[in-house]
């Protein structure tokens, strides 16, 4: 008999199928067991009673515990109140794989001793529903570029040079040299770009992140799109209905996850464009009149993101930074020399930082007088200095943190439930 799954139970009403998944949960009522069947794509109430099935078969209900997986014969009926809208009467079962003991129960653990778990603890119903909202995100995104017709060119991940700057790097031995795993995809997407007009890069980065913040990740995904002739404002524009685009489809196709995250579902819903563009110089003026100790020049941290999206119920876009706290790749404001034509997206309920992107320098001798300015070397920025001798034009692009966008949207409180296996400067394992 072929295995049928859950989310397909409501065209198998009373035939007799194979489901095959884990037990989630059990309990027993004397002559009636209940068996709560997860398969990944559902879950389902199955019921074992004295009264259908051969002694033989109600005492293999013995050997059922939390976690162990089994297969099931039996036929789905109809029933309101369950959440599936379905349960299952059991015909004949047995037990695949035992569970003996296993660790995670309903009590309280420490998030320590989850880490330590995340291998099990991703079965958890709230962490699958957060993964499922990953995915549901990842997908919107890759979406949301295909349909506009921009082209998927990936960028390398070990890298001769820096994009974010020298403090994060990784080093890693290659051969008789080192190199850097990657930070961004940016560089190469600015090469692709000068080829395909609009493209966009998918992966993961990395950064030695040595802080230990609930928004940080040593490793964490961006997509990355690049397009060629666009300027700041269209470069915001687009930030916008891709985020827009994402919400909606989170919306639609994960409501039911949210719910399980208790997630404030009317917030989202009633997030619409457009989002308010404030500038750095302005953004410092309403810090220091909500009484934040800020000066200008100052790349403001969680606290001053957090005070600053409080007053809005949408995501914000903060643009023209000072030139100094951005990186060496940011055009300048041609209306003032001192700001970079830098943008970020900022998440409302105090999210902070979900995108960062910007306008990027186009002309050869400013950006190598840069380069040099920055202590990097001329000679392994040769090639990104060849897209500028070479039919340079203005462009620009951002990347979205994959993680930092689900944290929003499913209303996690920390970063590293938002990816399956979280690395940060304390945690390598599992
Ligand atoms: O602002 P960032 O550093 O921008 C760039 O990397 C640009 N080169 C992107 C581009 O223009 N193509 O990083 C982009 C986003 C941040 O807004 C944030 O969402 C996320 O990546 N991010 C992190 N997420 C988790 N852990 C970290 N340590 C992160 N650092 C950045
Ligand atoms: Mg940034």
């Amino acid at each position: 008999m072929k295995r049928v799954w859950l989310e397909d139970i409501a065209k198998h009403e009373g035939k007799e199928i194979k489901l095959v998944g884990w037990v989630f949960n059990k309990r027993s009522s004397g002559k009636i067991k209940f068996l709560l069947v997860r398969d990944g794509s559902g879950v389902v109430q199955c019921i074992l009673s004295k009264f259908d099935v051969s002694e033989e078969i109600f005492n293999k209900y013995q050997d059922v515990s939390i976690e162990c997986s089994v297969e099931i014969i039996g036929v789905p009926r109809k029933e309101e109140r369950s959440l599936s809208g379905y349960e299952l009467d059991i015909k004949d079962f047995n037990v695949i794989g035992k569970s003996e003991e296993y660790p995670i129960g309903k009590k309280e653990h420490g998030v320590d001793f989850l880490l330590n778990n995340r291998h099990l603890w991703l079965r958890s119903t709230k962490q699958r529903a957060i993964l499922k909202i990953r995915h549901e995100v990842i997908r919107a995104a890759r979406d949301f570029f295909n349909n506009l017709g921009f082209i998927n060119v990936d960028a390398p991940i070990f890298t001769p040079n820096a994009c974010e700057g020298t403090t994060t790097l990784f080093e890693v031995d290659y051969f008789d040299n080192k190199a850097f795993l990657s930070q961004s995809g940016q560089l190469y997407n600015e090469a692709a770009v000068m080829a395909h007009g609009k493209v966009y890069c998918f992966g993961p980065v990395f950064r030695a992140e040595k802080s230990k913040t609930r928004r940080h990740l040593t490793e964490f995904w961006q997509i990355e799109p690049e397009i060629a002739y666009i300027n700041i404002d269209e470069n915001m524009q687009l930030q916008e209905d891709m985020t827009l685009f994402i919400l909606k489809r989170v919306l639609e196709n994960r409501e039911q996850e949210l719910k399980v995250l208790e997630r404030d579902i009317d917030f989202l819903k009633a997030i619409k464009g457009p989002f308010p563009r404030v500038k750095y110089d302005d953004a410092v003026k309403i810090l220091k009149d909500l009484g934040e100790e800020v000066e200008w020049g100052d790349d403001f941290g969680a606290p001053q993101e957090t005070k600053l999206t409080e007053q809005y119920k949408t995501p914000i876009f903060l643009h023209r930074f000072p030139a100094k706290i951005k990186p060496f790749y940011m055009q300048r404001d041609p209306e003032d020399e001192r700001l970079s034509l830098g943008v970020d997206m900022l998440a409302p309920e105090g999210y902070g930082e979900i995108i960062g992107g910007g306008q990027r320098m186009e002309d050869p001798i400013a950006l190598r007088e840069k380069i040099k300015e920055e202590g990097l070397s001329e000679d392994d920025f040769k090639w990104f200095l060849d897209l500028r001798e070479y039919g340079t034009v203005p462009h620009g692009g951002f990347g979205l943190g994959i993680e930092r966008c689900v944290a929003w949207i499913t209303g996690t409180q920390h970063i590293r439930e938002c990816i399956p296996f979280p690395r940060t400067i304390y945690r390598l394992e599992p």
